[in-house]
């Protein structure tokens, strides 16, 4: 097997048909599997990953994963996913604590515990952080991160992967600069361990991607409105490609 070197993650949030879903795996599988070392996680909305993985072939490169999950493993919760029932339907990543669903009430705490239910069930958790426009703007990135990456400490640093995501960058058109990405990781990595690999979010895509993607400390990418369209996904699965070390 090849080593990993970068991961790309679609987040499609509530965005898809059926049939896109289905389509749009299988033509990214395609490509993933002419890109050793790229490891491309797709989550569409949640019915949709169980019938993708299985138009997949069975030695696809694409892994499905989801958007998120609960931490118990079953019981009375009207409209939840268990991790463990995630896994029987082929998903292999699940995208946790992402600011959207913090804005809808999901503490750390509860992030911790989904993080520990998913990897129960042999799924692996990506786990989002990121600062409000306000703590940026007042220097204060590294105190709003640091409320969010000390539960995880708990968690064994060679088993998920973090997500980067400044909130004021999802879905904005803005990033921070190359060299405040590259700072944060590295100070990521100092808290939580150099095993963990950190991706960036946030407004990553096709005419950005090479140049976040080349930052030493990037490990991948979580892409949400550009990975909608299958062309723009490929371009940035090429500027993956284009990584030192590859
Ligand atoms: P964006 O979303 O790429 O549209 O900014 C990223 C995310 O929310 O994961």
């Amino acid at each position: 097997m090849n080593r990993v070197h970068t991961w790309l993650i679609a987040n499609w949030k509530m965005n898809g048909t059926r049939a896109r879903v289905l389509a749009y795996a299988i033509e990214w599988d395609a490509l993933l599997r002419a890109t050793p070392g790229v490891q491309g996680v797709f989550c569409p909305p949640v019915l949709f990953a169980e019938p993708a993985y299985a138009a997949l072939p069975a030695d696809a490169a694409l892994a499905m994963g989801a958007q998120t999950c609960h931490m118990l493993e079953k019981g009375a919760f009207t409209g939840e996913i268990s991790a463990a029932m995630l896994a029987d339907s082929g998903v292999g990543y699940v995208i946790l604590g992402h600011s959207e669903r913090r804005a809808m009430g999901e503490t750390d705490a509860q992030v911790v515990a989904k993080a520990q239910a998913a990897l129960a069930a042999g799924i692996t958790p990506v786990v989002c952080v990121g600062e409000s426009l306000a703590a940026y703007q007042e220097g204060g990135t590294r105190t709003a991160l640091m409320a969010q990456l000390q539960p995880l400490q708990v968690l064994d640093t060679a088993a998920y992967l973090i997500a980067y995501e400044p909130i004021w960058a999802i879905g904005s058109g803005l990033t921070p600069t190359l060299d405040e990405i590259d700072a944060v990781h590295g100070w990521i990595k100092s808290v939580l361990g150099s095993a963990v690999p950190v991706l960036y979010g946030g407004s990553v895509n096709s005419a950005n991607a090479s140049a976040i993607l080349a930052l030493s400390e990037v490990s991948g990418a979580l892409v949400g409105g550009a990975s909608l369209e299958i062309n723009s996904m490929a371009a940035i699965l090429a500027a993956a490609c284009e990584r030192k070390g590859m």
